[in-house]
């Protein structure tokens, strides 16, 4: 058997191509379009392996996925492409409007069409899983309880409305259709290969450049942090054991302020990488405007998918961050090539 894995050169896809391959050896058809945050580099320790097969394709290119599903018949489809990143798309929403509602209404009309010619034990067995975000349910207010998947869809960015668009249109398709389908919603990641215009990487990599580190507002806005690897192994368990249909939160109850976030890291490469001239890296710290109409506050309920299918994360913030402080400190090349665009030639001399 194969799954077909959408934006699996990004952070969270790449991170999921790589666990995956590790724990099982079933193979990954990997579709990405190579957007700026499809990155090769990520999956470098894959090359070589006949089981990860990357197809440089975009989710809308409705005939070119039913090729791909034709030739490699995958049981499952995961969708992780999107564009992700709010600031991009309060600078321009047609990216987001592009990929994320109609790329992935292309996307589920290739997998309906091929899903319905299959025969009854396989249709049945057939998985689409649509990898999605808790910014669809807007922003809490402190007093408020965190998000259930109860909670009305209330998305405030052009980002938040298109994965919000992209989500309506995986339930439609199940009920209109009945097509097999998961969604999950999860809270903020972090981790290995997360791309630095992201909180949590830019911030590492700008204090070790010696550069600014900017934070919108007051920075008291609060996100519930996930290490990557937590997501991926819920997202192994919603394809596993989730119930067609129905909808899973993923959070690790990991609430914190973005100034916290920041002086973890700052303090975390005060202990492990001294600034050379002395002092704290928290010197560096600025204050900038806020982001245009910023959510408040995230907070995943994670009861269902912990009572439903027995998951629970392995990684603290406390022991998930030093992991992704170490990280970046160990990879300085990967940042080199991400911050010179070098990243962008990998296809080209590694899959010519
Ligand atoms: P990312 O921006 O790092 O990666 C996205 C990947 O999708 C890239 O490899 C890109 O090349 C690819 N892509 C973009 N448009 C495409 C298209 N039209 N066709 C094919 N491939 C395309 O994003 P990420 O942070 O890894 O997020 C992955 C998914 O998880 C997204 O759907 C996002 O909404 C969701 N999500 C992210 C977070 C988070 O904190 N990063 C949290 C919850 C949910
Ligand atoms: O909640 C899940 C979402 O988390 C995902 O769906 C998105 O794809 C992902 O990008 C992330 O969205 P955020 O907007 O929360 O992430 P970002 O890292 O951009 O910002 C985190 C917080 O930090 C947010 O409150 C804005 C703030 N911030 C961000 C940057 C880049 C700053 O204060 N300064 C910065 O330079």
């Amino acid at each position: 058997m194969t799954i077909l894995v959408t934006g699996g050169a990004g952070f969270i896809g790449s991170n999921f191509v790589l666990d995956w391959l590790a724990a099982h050896d079933e193979p990954v058809v990997n579709l990405d379009a190579l957007t700026y945050a499809g990155n090769l580099a990520n999956l470098a320790s894959l090359e070589g392996d006949a089981r990860h097969h990357f197809v440089q394709a975009d989710i809308g290119d409705r005939e070119r996925v039913a090729a791909l599903l034709a030739e490699f018949r995958p049981r499952a489809v995961l969708n992780f492409a999107a564009e992700s990143h709010v600031d991009r798309s309060i600078h321009g929403a047609g990216e987001f409007i592009q990929t994320n509602i109609v790329g992935t209404f292309q996307l589920l009309e290739a997998v309906r069409a091929h899903w319905a010619a299959l025969p009854a034990a396989e249709q049945a067995d057939f998985r689409f899983l649509h990898v999605s975000t808790d910014e669809v349910y807007g922003s809490l207010s402190v007093d408020q309880e965190p998000f259930t998947e109860q909670y009305p869809y209330e998305p405030n960015s052009p980002y938040s409305a298109s994965k919000a668009a992209s989500d309506h249109l995986v339930r439609a398709w199940h009920h209109t259709y009945g097509l097999p389908v998961l969604t999950t919603n999860c809270s903020n990641n972090y981790g290995p290969f997360h791309f630095p215009e992201k909180l949590i990487p830019l911030m590492i990599v700008n204090a070790l450049a010696g550069k600014a580190l900017p934070i919108y507002g007051d920075g008291l806005q609060i996100r519930d942090w996930l290490y990557v690897k937590d997501h991926c192994s819920a997202i192994r368990r919603v394809l596993s054991a989730g119930r067609v249909g129905e909808t899973y939160n993923v959070g690790g109850w990991n609430e914190k302020p973005n100034v916290e976030i920041v002086h973890t890291i700052c303090d975390l490469l005060d202990q492990l990488r001294p600034r050379e001239a002395g002092g704290s890296y928290r010197e560096q710290i600025t204050h900038v405007t806020d982001r245009p109409g910023h959510d408040r506050r995230y907070a995943i309920d994670a009861r269902k998918i912990e009572r439903e299918l027995g998951w629970k994360p392995a990684e603290t913030f406390e022991t998930g961050i030093r992991k992704t402080v170490q990280w970046y400190l160990d990879h300085p090349e990967w940042v080199a090539q991400v911050q010179s665009g070098a990243y962008r030639d990998w296809l080209a001399t590694h899959y010519a």
